[in-house]
């Protein structure tokens, strides 16, 4: 019998809305900082499936959330296709080098870094009970060229929108070569067991109309086509973080089953601007989160309220930051489930 998640993404709408969070799995956990302190690094997480499935489970034994997401990162899809990769503590990733010093062609793929995460993947299937929904996923194409672009975090994702102005061909094998090794991914990861996946466009927000459909709408529609061509029953959930008022074609034009929806966007106006029966997930403020106070527990109803009548997952509207006091994630689920 499937979970209530995968329920949810099939289209039923429940009474009590399935929940799970973005980044659910890191340091706002002291459970996740001591593995991580033990183990020396984020990337030595990663690599290690024994300590990654664990770390996938910890949110699961603590919060019993309705999904386990693979405990990876987005980056993985760079360092795989051959790019230096490294997280340095408290500045983010670093990438080398840069799509502006090398090309493609430069990189020598390391295609075996994808098997202890799917490994993982296996190990979490057999720690977790068959109503937790295993979930996979992925960078978005975009999103992955921004980092592989500029080496790192870039404000505006500068470094990539004008690559893709000044040689859009370019930008374009950038994000066919991502696409091709995603999807390998993405079904390496459901072969393992993973039961819906879910593809990270947490950059989407920063292109302008015609780029965000060459950038977001096309490449997210080309994995999603090749998914459902191998996966046909598997869900995909497309997350374009600040698509805005571009979401109601991102969600009809792209093929995926589902949506994200960040903490910017109206439920109502989501509501009704998306095709009607499709399953949302979100978006409740990692911020309000943090913060705590009635207003959680209030605007979490609103907010489940806005959605009756059309199938929801509840989530955040971005990750869970790692300030957030452990008990609000309490508060939150009494919110959530009565
Ligand atoms: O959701 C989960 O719990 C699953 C694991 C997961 C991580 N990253 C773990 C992680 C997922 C799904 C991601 C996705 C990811 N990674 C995205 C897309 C979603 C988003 O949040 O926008 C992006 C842009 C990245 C790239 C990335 N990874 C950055 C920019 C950073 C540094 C900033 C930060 O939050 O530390 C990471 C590191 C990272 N990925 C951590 C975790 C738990 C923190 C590493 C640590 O322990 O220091």
């Amino acid at each position: 019998m499937p979970g209530p998640l995968l329920d949810a993404l099939k289209g039923s709408i429940l009474e009590i809305p399935p929940i799970w969070l973005m980044r659910q799995a890191g340091r706002y956990l002291p459970e996740y900082r001591e593995l991580r302190a033990e183990k020396g690094g984020f990337l030595k997480l990663v690599y290690d499936s024994s300590a990654a499935a664990e770390i996938t489970v910890q949110p699961i034994r603590r919060f019993a959330f309705d999904g386990a997401i693979l405990f990876s990162d987005i980056l993985i899809v760079p360092h795989a296709m051959g790019q230096g990769l490294e997280f340095l503590a408290g500045e983010g990733p670093k990438l080398s080098p840069t799509l502006l010093e090398a090309k493609l062609d430069d990189f020598t793929s390391v295609a075996d870094r994808f098997d202890p995460i799917y490994e993982t993947v296996r190990k979490t299937r057999l720690m977790i009970s068959d109503q937790v929904t295993m979930l996979g996923f992925a960078g978005s194409p975009w999103t992955v060229a921004t980092y592989m672009i500029a080496g790192q975090g870039s404000k505006d994702q500068g470094p990539a929108r004008l690559l893709a102005y000044r040689d859009p061909a370019r930008m374009e094998a950038i994000c066919e070569a991502i696409i091709e090794v995603s999807i390998t991914y993405l079904r390496g990861q459901i072969d393992a067991g993973a039961e819906a996946v879910q593809l990270f466009d947490s950059w989407a927000g920063s292109l302008a109309p015609d780029e965000f459909e060459r950038w977001v709408v096309a490449p997210n529609a080309k994995i999603t086509a090749a998914i459902k061509q191998s996966h046909p029953n598997t869900p995909v959930i497309g997350f374009p973080k600040g698509a805005g008022a571009k979401l109601p074609a991102y969600a009809r034009e792209t093929g995926v089953d589902a949506v994200g929806l960040d903490e910017t966007l109206d439920p109502a106006w989501a509501n009704s601007m998306l095709p009607e029966g499709m399953p949302v997930q979100g978006n409740l403020d990692p911020l309000l989160l943090e913060a705590g106070g009635p207003e959680l527990p209030k605007r979490t109803k609103i907010l489940i309220e806005a959605f009756e009548g059309r199938p929801h997952i509840f989530n955040l509207g971005h990750g869970i930051g790692q300030f957030t006091p452990i008990e609000h994630v309490e508060q939150l689920l009494r919110a959530v489930r009565g």
